[in-house]
């Protein structure tokens, strides 16, 4: 394959045949290999291997397509060192200039532009970058569903949207024995109310709202001093726009209540903000069609996670492939998918793209 590195480090590897036709838009798939600290080996990295996969055998067999072939992976998907999620699928698409995107700091303090140059990853290839005919991503689902109602292949409709939050919260550090808890003012007690504040509120919401406090540091973090300052995230998702709206004004509300309360200063910062998008209906439909033609179970599924196919969904019709998650876990070491599982995916995958690229016959 021809590899291209572009200036935020997403790779693309182009498979041109004979007969290929290298001035149409090439059929695109691919996903990420970044990980959250402590992820599995599945989460972006098969649909990665997935693609590669499909032209081994694409040469192996001999076939022909009439539009180029890419696998490509992209830089910071999971969002968790350098903020937002899919950032580099976000600059393939233009949605997010280079330059801001270069200065994003992580959360140890490093320049995602200074990471990227001492990994050699600081391409040539333009960003945003070529347009794909269409962009097909295989991935776990992350989740429970497929695997409890023993369902090969999901087809993604849509993903939900998300919104990131980070909170400071400064109060004042004092003696754990000698201040009148009247007198406190106390930031990881705040934090801990907003912690259950978004457990109470996703609750009671109901639908496919979730809400999680992932991140909590408290200064100066010690067994006998009152904490003076605590940095925490809130992670909001929903299927639907307006409730995720609800839902983050509801926290406002909740942050300004107990500021004032007990005595803190809460200041935000938005780390990442997508809007529930949805994907190429024809598109979805070809991915349900050619599970069932190839004999898999198959069923329209939402996507709770955030994912690449996202983004170029804002370019060029895409959509998504599901396989089984073993018990639902992701974004934990033990994330597994079966040989045989993965294997459905990636066929679903090969008879997709081939059929996209339009194969001679
Ligand atoms: C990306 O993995 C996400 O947080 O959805
Ligand atoms: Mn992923
Ligand atoms: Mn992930």
């Amino acid at each position: 394959m021809e590899v291209s590195i572009d200036a935020i480090g997403n790779v693309v590897g182009l498979w041109c045949g004979g007969k290929t036709d290298r001035s149409l838009p090439p059929v695109m798939t691919g996903s990420h290999i970044d990980t959250v600290k402590s992820g599995g080996r599945f989460d972006g990295n098969l649909g990665v291997l997935a693609g590669l996969e499909v032209i081994k055998v694409i040469k192996e067999q001999n076939i022909s397509t009439k539009h180029p072939i890419a696998v490509s992976f992209f830089t910071g998907e999971e969002g968790s060192r350098f903020a937002p999620d899919m950032l580099g699928s976000l600059v393939y698409v233009g949605g997010l200039d280079l330059e801001t995107a270069l200065s994003t700091i992580s959360v140890d303090g490093k320049r995602l532009g200074s990471e990227l140059e001492a990994i050699g990853y600081n391409g040539t290839a333009p960003c945003p970058g070529t347009t794909p005919k269409i962009f097909l991503e295989l991935h776990i689902e992350q989740g429970p569903i497929l695997e409890s109602e023993g369902i090969d292949i999901g087809a993604v409709e849509n993903v939900q949207g998300i919104s990131w939050t980070e909170l400071t919260i400064k109060g004042q550090s004092n003696h754990a024995g000698t201040t009148p808890m009247r007198m406190r003012r106390d930031a990881g007690y705040v934090a801990a109310k907003i912690s259950t504040f978004v457990r109470d509120l996703s609750n009671e919401m109901g639908g496919t709202q979730a809400g999680t406090v992932g991140k909590i540091d408290l200064v100066p973090n010690l067994v006998n001093v009152v904490s003076s300052k605590a940095t925490m995230t809130v992670d909001l998702r929903n299927t639907s726009e307006l409730m995720l709206q609800e839902a983050e004004n509801r926290l406002a509300i909740f942050c300004e209540g107990i500021a004032s309360q007990e005595d803190v200063e809460i200041t935000r910062k938005s780390l990442a903000r997508f809007e529930p998008v949805e994907f190429n209906h024809q598109l979805v439909d070809q991915v349900f069609v050619t599970a069932q033609n190839l004999g898999y179970s198959t069923k329209r599924m939402t996507s709770g996670a955030g994912h690449d196919a996202q983004m170029l969904s804002r370019v060029c019709p895409a959509a998504m492939i599901f396989v089984p998650s073993k018990d639902g876990l992701s974004h934990n070491p033990a994330e597994f998918t079966s040989i045989e599982e993965v294997a459905a995916g990636a066929n679903v995958l090969l008879h997709l793209i081939v059929d996209a690229a339009e194969e001679y016959r």
